[in-house]
């Protein structure tokens, strides 16, 4: 049976995803059995886009005008728009890949996803606001109305990560994680290593794609904030948001202090952690020396590394090497092969 997805938001990774499971999916033998079918899109400048043919998608991946093109300034009718068409539409699943809002604690990210779970409906997010902010609250309405409420993506993009913790360590109960989780900060205190000034660090860092034109959600450390907090959540049982996190970002951070850690033969880098003492969870996020012989020092580039410490197993990493779009891609689709088993024929 074809799975319907409703498409909140289609940049990046709606068309990388696009691109993956319904343009050129007969590349991928293990995508055989998986069949999606885009019910709708809807975004801001695209207003919504019921039963996109392979053309029309192709069209808006090129960059051309999509056929019908509503467009909505003003975000506060955007988002009442968009909240109609989710109590209204028929899908199966919404897929929602809007931004990341830290001012607005995950919304309207967080709306979406209450108001497809109250129907009833699955959901997939990419994005980290409504796990970083409403964990709780998504998890419990979805287990009420026998829903699936999904999220690899978040953190890590296609790593297996909250898959593998679900699936294989089960009766592990998890106490401590930590990683490097945030690219662009990895980046700039590489490059100051190799002699350049923070400043020219940053603009390096945005051409090359790896940061929006305001660095400042990575460099301050709010996107691992972010990320920490997912974690948190949804690993340590943490009610928790980015807010709680105690930060501190890598502003800071001078070449004399990198070139000190590199004598002592260890590197600067960004280190997130979230731990649970006796029931209590709390979140950090800073710079730390890290020696040259941990796991840690050798995360490069776009690289990421996680660390999952729990009471039945010894410490285990997840390592991701230099990721790309289709790895986020990927992460969604894990997801949707996942809710493919509970779809009723
Ligand atoms: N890019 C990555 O590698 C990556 C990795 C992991 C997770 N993520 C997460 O995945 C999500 C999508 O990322 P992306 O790279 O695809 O972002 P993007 O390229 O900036 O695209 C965002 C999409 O969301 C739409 N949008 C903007 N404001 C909205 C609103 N208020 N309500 C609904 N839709 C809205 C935009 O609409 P218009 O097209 O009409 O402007 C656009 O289609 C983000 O939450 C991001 O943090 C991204």
């Amino acid at each position: 049976m074809a799975m319907k997805l409703l498409l909140i938001g289609f940049g990046h990774v709606g068309q990388e995803l696009a691109g993956i499971m319904i343009l050129n999916k007969s590349e991928y033998p293990g995508l055989r059995n998986f069949d999606p079918v885009i019910s709708q899109i809807i975004s801001p400048t695209r207003g919504s886009i019921s039963d996109p043919s392979h053309e029309d998608i192709r069209r808006i991946i090129g960059g051309h005008n999509p056929k019908q093109r509503t467009g909505y300034s003003d975000l506060a009718d955007f988002k009442d728009f968009a909240v109609r068409k989710i109590r209204e539409s028929n899908y199966d699943v919404l897929v929602e890949l809007s931004p990341l809002s830290i001012s607005e604690n995950g919304d309207p990210a967080v709306t979406y996803v209450r108001e497809a779970l109250m129907r009833g409906k699955h959901v997939v997010t990419a994005n980290k606001g409504p796990v970083a902010f409403a964990h709780e609250e998504l998890h419990d309405l979805a287990l009420k109305n026998g829903a699936k409420f999904l999220f690899e993506s978040t953190v890590m993009d296609g790593a297996p990560v909250f898959n593998m913790t679900r699936e294989t360590l089960k009766g592990c109960r998890i106490h401590q994680i930590s990683g490097i989780l945030n690219s662009t900060t990895t980046f700039i205190l590489s490059s100051l290593e190799q002699g350049a000034s923070f400043d020219e660090a940053v603009r390096e860092a945005q051409g090359a794609g790896f940061t929006e034109s305001d660095p400042a959600n990575d460099i301050e450390g709010w996107d691992a904030a972010a990320k920490i907090t997912v974690l948190a959540n949804a690993l340590l049982d943490a009610r928790m948001t980015p807010f709680d996190v105690r930060r501190r970002g890598i502003r800071d951070i001078t070449q004399d202090m990198v070139r000190e850690a590199l004598e002592n033969k260890s590197h600067i880098r960004l280190v997130a952690r979230a731990r649970n003492e006796s029931g209590r969870v709390t979140a950090t996020v800073g710079p730390e020396k890290i020696p040259e012989h941990h796991h840690f020092s050798g995360i490069r580039g776009t690289g990421a590394c996680l660390r999952i410490e729990t009471d039945l197993m010894t410490p285990l990493m997840i390592t991701q090497e230099s990721p790309t779009l289709s790895d986020t891609a990927f992460g969604v689709i894990g997801d949707l092969l996942t809710i493919s088993q509970f779809l009723k024929p």
